[in-house]
């Protein structure tokens, strides 16, 4: 959802750091692109619909001149993409220059007011009122810093504000609420950011901002403040993810980069094992669980839902954060609320814990450290998959589960003893070879996303700890293929969706040898009989469900069901990876969608 970066250089001219930069913000949005630089000669902005490569091309970006600038990726909110509302925005006169991350949801009343007082604006946005802002208050005489403040009282919404002006030309002025903010600090040069991947080229040496702090770039180095100019002493933070963790490394896409990870990404995962044995004995009484999150976050939440209550009996629920704010008066302070987000920096999932962390406990399972989930939540669990790019959950989704696994493993030994325990960990010891077996069929794979690809509709059905892997491997396919599809739990086919089974609709079948298995494949049985073609997600030893399917991709009969949607899930990944490609699409920047999603 938009993404901001700034630096301040020593001679060295800062605009190729910055199209570098804003190309690595690119899985945040993707509409259009813009840098604004400046030196004693004033702003110099370029900016345009596109990808960064073909602005740059268009308008020479990497030329701008100067040691201080400014770069933004657009995610639209408020007015089309197209050039006008690319950020940076400035005010009447070219003196200011900003970009910004967020909504000011205020802005409509401001700009009237602004326009009554003279100013003219020239974009549809939302944002362009802080440009204004700032020169209002300039023209009263404050510096940059100043009129930040002063604007700051008079939006309202989220916001990661970077500011440059012509009147000092070695300054950034940052600060931000509720959209993230870094910085960088390397010798005499420093950064800011939205996030790691941008700046990870230049240095690993991180502070995050908290809401409400302001940032102060300049030669002397970075200066954080609070809103009455106290400075704050921050902890800089060396983080040990390489520059290559953000590359391609010779794959074609970071999407499929980051599923042959997934093996590698287990590893390291599992290797949390006593940080989530020392959090669960930290937490004390609970009598419930609920989980809350969005997208694929949410369907690693069922799977945990499906093992807490199966091996545990506590009573959970799983909760999506935008719905979250509904059913917080059945909060108890013996509820534990566990949010769990790639980014960290989800609005929704955020909203949502700072509601919780009113009446109950509260534990997030997180990947980006030090993201403002992690820091909002009484617990964090680390999940450890690195930087995911590729804007389709992948990686991400199996260190998310297997987080939850080690949770309700160790959940399970504090109240029940010690065999869910047992069953759990002696699995997931065996979880990073099942996957790599499962990744060498990837040829099989593409074959049967040829055969599929001009579909108009798939439907993936799963009964118990399958459900939550049919309704990810549909969202992983409508998302980076953009056919329609649907996910649904086996057993609720015949409440209607049954209606959509035609000749010919791939339905994909998600049937582990578990005690579900009869029931399901009943209900194979059934979409075959209604003409559907049949793609089975099945053990090999499994010949009775291979011969009623038309594709098979058979998994290890030794993986133990327990595990299955960690390892069923690989294959629907890849099928939605090569069935994006088949149809000529970018697999790693869907339309329409954004990495990270800091809006509500
Ligand atoms: C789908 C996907 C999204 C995210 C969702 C939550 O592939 O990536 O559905 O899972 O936007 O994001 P996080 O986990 O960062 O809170």
């Amino acid at each position: 959802m938009c993404g901001i970066v700034g630096c301040i250089l020593k001679n060295r001219e800062v605009a190729p750091v910055l199209v570098e930069a804003t190309g690595k913000l690119e899985y945040r949005g993707y509409d259009s692109v813009g840098i604004a630089t400046v030196d004693n000669e004033g702003i110099h902005i370029k900016k345009d619909a596109g990808k960064i490569k073909e602005v740059d091309k268009k308008l020479n970006v990497s030329n701008l001149p100067g040691n201080t600038g400014i770069g933004h990726v657009r995610w639209a909110t408020h007015g089309v993409p197209n050039q006008v509302n690319a950020h940076p925005h400035n005010d009447c006169d070219n003196n200011i220059a900003i970009v910004h991350n967020g909504i000011i949801e205020n802005y409509g009343d401001i700009k009237i007011s602004l326009e009554k007082e003279g100013h003219t604006f020239k974009s549809d946005t939302d944002t362009e009122v802080i440009a204004h802002l700032l020169e209002k208050f300039m023209g009263k005489g404050k510096n940059l810093e100043e009129a930040m403040k002063e604007t700051l009282k008079i939006i309202e919404g989220s916001y990661a504000i970077a500011a440059i002006c012509k009147s000092n030309p070695h300054q950034i002025v940052a600060t931000r609420k509720e959209s993230p903010l870094i910085v960088g600090v390397e010798g005499d040069e420093s950064y800011i950011a939205s996030d790691i991947p941008a700046i990870l080229k230049y240095t690993k040496n991180i502070i995050y901002i908290d809401d409400y702090e302001l940032v102060v770039l300049d030669k002397e180095g970075v200066a954080i403040k609070d809103l009455k100019g106290n400075i704050i002493e921050k902890k800089i933070d060396v983080i040990d993810w390489t520059e290559d963790m953000a590359e391609k490394e010779g794959y074609d896409f970071f999407t499929i980069k980051e599923i042959n990870e997934e093996p590698t990404t287990a590893k390291n995962t599992l290797k949390e094992k006593t940080e989530v044995e020392k959090v669960v004995s930290s937490i004390g009484d609970i009598d419930r669980i609920c989980f809350v999150a969005c997208g694929t976050s949410y369907h690693a939440s069922l799977v945990g839902k499906y093992l807490i209550e199966g091996l545990i009996g506590i009573h959970t629920d799983v909760l999506l954060a935008s719905e979250f704010k509904h059913s917080v008066k059945t909060l108890t302070k013996n509820t534990l609320c566990i949010f769990i987000s790639q980014s960290g920096e989800t609005a929704d999932t955020i909203k949502a814990l700072k509601l919780a962390n009113e009446f109950s406990k509260t534990l997030s399972i997180v990947n980006v450290l030090g993201s403002t989930i992690a820091r909002e939540s009484d617990h964090t669990i680390y999940t450890l998959a690195g930087p995911e790019i590729g804007v389709a959950a992948t990686k991400s989704y199996i260190s998310q589960l297997i987080s939850i696994y080690l949770f309700a493993a160790y959940l399970a030994k504090d109240k029940d003893g010690f065999s869910g325990f047992n069953r759990i960990m002696d699995s997931l010891e065996s979880l990073p070879d099942f996957i790599e077996e499962i990744l060498s069929k990837e040829d099989q794979i593409i074959e049967i996303a040829k055969k599929y690809k001009d579909v108009f509709n798939f439907v993936f059905i799963g009964r118990g700890l399958s459900f939550p892997t049919a309704m990810e491997g549909s969202l992983k396919l409508k998302e980076i293929s953009y056919i329609h599809s649907e996910g649904y739990a086996a057993g609720e086919l015949k409440h209607g969706p049954l209606a959509l089974i035609e000749d010919g609709i791939p339905v994909v079948v998600v049937i582990p040898e578990d005690e579900d298995h009869g029931k399901s494949l009943n209900n194979l049985k059934e979409v075959k009989s209604r003409g559907a073609d049949i793609i089975a997600i099945v053990s090999r030893r499994d010949t009775v469900v291979q011969s009623e399917s038309d594709e098979t991709i058979c998994l290890n009969e030794k993986i133990d069901p327990i595990i299955s949607p960690l390892t069923y899930i690989v294959p629907l990944q890849l099928l939605a990876y090569h069935i994006s490609l088949a149809r000529g699409l970018d697999p790693d920047k869907p339309k329409n969608l954004a990495k990270c999603v800091t809006v509500e």
